[in-house]
This record gives structure tokens, C-alpha cells and sequence, in this order.
């Protein structure tokens, strides 16, 4: 773990700075009030990763005193300076932030750190990794301890190594409430290569298309949950699971060229908002490409990928329902975490993307650009023509699945294209956006 010196006499800021630093950057946090206190401790110290110090404090100069420190020690440790009265350059080693904005404060520390939107997740992983039950259903043999929590910090064995589970156990026990089982971060790999191996086989074997449809939804959570995690590069089951998960949408897409008919078998099946969604994308985008001149089979993957991706850092259904930066800041529900996640969920997602070797290539600016913003931060008040051709075409698809889930169960959703083309008219007033929405005219219901 990192160590960061804060120096500032603000009770306040250092409090805040204490609590947040460890959790959103992962860096242990010593404070101290003055130049001179801290001064010993750096002479003596020598190993802080980063300095966060106010320009002034009283009288003292501290931001100066504290370059001339560095200068004279030859260190390169990177200093941030809360306001602008100081009078040293800026420059690698410094950055000056013109206040104590806290967001600033932790994103500025997390790019000096070198910690990415991603690596702050991982920072939350605690000793024994959460791993949904319903993912043990396909596992016949227990391929590592398996652990239920009981009580705040205590786990108890429920499967020792190679225990043999018994049809029937696993769904006990999610019956009996257990929804999350844990295994420890050592076998995490083992297990879900073991998970990923016999989701495949499911995917590949599926009779009904009521198990295709569930296979694929596990396969979503799955590579979600395994995607989070950023092993670089992604592990190779996690690879296979995900092109075989996307040929099964794509599949399901194809036998249902209705969308009711696709939508009552994913009601039928319970599943997740966001496997409704990506599934019901898949689809509209599928018919998107097929309606216009310019597109290819190509394009056709690309997009199925993309919607696999494209919200899997929103680890909870409910974070995909918002889609502007006001709804994001006026819900006290959210916490700062969530708040920055839901922000910057699709710039996360397309750094993830990039450490899938097998990722098409240009699915990650899609990714980046699918809220209409091109740094893929925030949310598009106006569509413009800045983002890709490809991302016209996913924000027109995901924007159409929304409206269509957004009507309740049983309705004649034929009968509500009219309006639903002409919402997406109004919303997307460019012509190029206008030319994507016009291939839904044909679009069967
Ligand atoms: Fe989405
Ligand atoms: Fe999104």
C-alpha cells in the first residue's frame, strides 16, 4: 500500500482526506498540522508516495518550504498543493489545485498514484471474495473451499476441495437465503475457470431456449464479476465464456425476430435489467446494421460485444436506469463511490474492454462514447455528431430498449412503435441519428 503525508492545519479537510484517500485510492494516510512536524518526519521517512499540503498555513509558506525540502533531498515525490499562493512552478513533481474540492483532491492523488477508476473497485476486495450462489448451480464438484459468512467477519466451510455437491444443495441453500457464498482470493481464478468451463458446456448444450436464455444470463454476471476483477489480460475461459455468451445472444436474437416475442421469454425467465437490456440492444442493433447501406457482419459482432460490455461496471440493476448527470447528483441515496462509478461507468468499461485480447477492435470507443459524452464521462445533454457512426447506432438501440422496457408487462407494444419512434425523433434531433432511428420503422414487433 501507498503512503501519503497530508499537511494542513484544516481539522476538516483532513479528516475528510483520512477517510476518503484509503478507500477511493488505497493509500495509508499520515497528517500532520505543520512544515516543521512534517519536515522531521520526512527527513527521517523517506519512503511517502505522495504529499498533499496547503499553499499556506498561518504565516508559514508551506507548499515552498517543502519544494526547497525536496530539492535539497533530490526527491521526485509528487506534491499537491491546495491553493495558488504558493510560488513554485508547476511541473511533474507539483500540481497546484485552486481549492480543497475533495472529488479533485482524490482524482489528482489517484492519477499520481497511478490508481485507475478500475483499480479503486479492487481496492474494496476483502480477504474472501463474494461470489454470487446461483454460479455454483453447474458445479458437481467443489473445485476449492467453499465458505457461507456467519456473523460480521467469521466464515464457516460449506464445500471442502473436491467435495462432490449434490443436485438439489445448492438451490437449498439459496432458498434458505444464502445469495452470496465466498471463496478465498487465492482459488478465486480456480473457481471461476471451473465455472466458466461448465457454463460453456451449458451454452453449447443448451436444449430448451428457456436454459439458452438463462446460460446467457449467468454468462453475463459471470464475465462481469470476472471482468471487475481486471486480470491483465483476461483470463482464456473468461475469453471463451464471452464469445460464446454473445453467440447465444445473438442466437436468441435471431430465433425471436419479434421483439415482444424476445421480451416476454426474457419476462418468463425473471431476468436481470441489464440482461434485458443488452439482450433486447443486441437485438435492435442487430436490425439497425441489417437496414443500412454502409453496414457488415462486422459491425454486427462489434455491437453485440459492445452491449455485453458496455454497463459492466454498474454492479447493481438499478444504477442503469440513470441517465443524466443531475439524476446521478441530487440521489442521497448514492454514495460517493457509486456516484463516481455510475459517472464514469463507460469510460471504466472501455478500459476493462482493453485488456480483452479478443475485444473487436474500436468496441472500446463505443464503449467510451454510449452516454453521447467522447471522454466517456458523464451524460450527453445534446446528441452530437462528435461520437462514432457505431455509437449513433448504440445509443439509438439502447435508447429504443428503454422505451420498450419501460412500459409495464402486457402491454401491445406494436401498437406503441408510433410513439416510441417519434419520442427517439425528438430526443435525437441530428440527421445522422435520425437516419438510424427511420431502420426502426421496419423493425417487427
Ligand atoms: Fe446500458
Ligand atoms: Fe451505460
Amino acid at each position: 500500500m501507498s503512503q501519503t503525508l497530508v499537511i494542513s492545519d484544516d481539522e476538516a479537510l483532513t479528516e475528510l482526506l483520512n477517510l476518503n484517500l484509503p478507500i477511493y485510492v488505497g493509500t495509508d494516510v499520515v497528517t500532520k498540522t505543520n512544515y516543521k512536524n512534517a519536515a522531521t518526519l520526512i527527513e527521517h521517512h523517506p519512503g511517502f508516495h505522495l504529499i498533499i499540503c496547503a499553499d499556506m498555513s498561518g504565516n508559514e509558506n508551506t507548499a515552498e518550504l517543502l519544494f526547497k525540502l525536496n530539492e535539497i533531498h533530490h526527491r521526485k515525490t509528487p506534491i499537491i498543493v491546495l491553493g495558488l499562493k504558493a510560488k513554485i512552478p508547476e511541473g511533474l513533481a507539483i500540481t497546484s489545485l485552486a481549492g480543497n474540492d475533495l472529488k479533485l483532491i482524490i482524482q489528482t492523488a489517484a492519477k499520481l498514484l497511478k490508481v485507475t477508476p478500475k483499480k479503486m473497485i479492487e481496492q474494496m476486495v476483502p480477504d474472501f471474495f463474494p461470489i454470487k450462489t446461483s454460479f455454483c448451480l453447474t458445479v458437481k464438484k467443489s473445485p476449492c473451499e467453499i465458505f457461507t459468512l456467519k456473523g460480521e467477519d467469521t466464515y464457516e466451510l460449506n464445500f471442502s476441495l473436491n467435495e462432490n455437491i449434490k443436485a438439489g444443495t445448492i438451490q437449498k441453500l439459496m432458498d434458505s437465503g444464502v445469495d452470496t457464498i465466498y471463496v478465498r482470493c487465492a482459488d478465486r481464478l480456480k473457481f471461476v475457470n471451473h465455472v466458466n468451463t461448465s457454463l460453456l458446456s451449458r451454452l453449447s448444450s443448451s436444449e430448451t431456449e428457456e436454459e439458452a436464455v438463462s446460460a446467457a444470463e449467468e454468462a453475463l454476471q459471470v464475465v462481469r464479476e470476472e471482468a471487475l476483477k481486471g486480470e491483465v489480460p483476461a483470463p482464456v475461459t473468461t475469453q471463451e465464456l464471452t464469445s460464446a455468451a454473445i453467440q447465444s445472444c445473438i442466437n436468441i436474437a435471431l430465433k425471436n425476430p419479434g421483439v415482444a416475442t424476445l421480451l416476454k421469454k426474457l419476462l418468463q425467465n425473471k431476468a436481470s435489467f441489464l440482461y434485458k437490456h443488452t439482450q433486447l440492444i443486441i437485438h435492435v442493433s442487430q436490425h439497425i446494421i441489417t437496414n443500412t447501406e454502409w453496414g457488415s457482419p462486422e459491425q454486427k459482432m462489434k455491437l453485440a460485444f459492445v452491449a455485453f460490455f458496455h454497463d459492466i461496471c454498474l454492479t447493481d440493476d438499478k444504477f442503469a436506469h440513470y441517465k443524466s448527470d443531475t439524476m446521478v447528483t441530487i440521489d442521497t441515496e448514492l454514495s460517493h463511490v457509486e456516484k463516481d462509478v455510475i459517472t464514469k461507468h463507460a469510460k471504466m468499461a472501455a478500459d476493462i474492454v482493453r485488456n480483452f485480447p479478443s475485444a473487436p477492435i474500436g468496441s472500446d470507443v463505443i464503449i467510451m462514447q454510449h452516454h453521447g459524452q467522447v471522454s466517456g464521462q458523464g451524460f450527453a445533454h445534446t446528441y452530437t455528431n462528435s461520437v462514432s457512426p457505431l455509437a449513433i447506432v448504440f445509443i439509438i438501440a439502447e435508447e429504443f430498449s428503454h422505451l420498450i422496457l419501460a412500459y409495464p408487462e402486457n402491454t401491445d407494444l406494436a401498437s406503441k412503435k408510433p410513439e416510441m419512434i417519434s419520442r427517439l425523433h425528438s430526443m435525437f434531433t441530428r440527421s445522422k441519428y435520425q437516419k438510424v432511428i427511420e431502420t426502426l420503422e421496419t423493425i417487427t414487433f
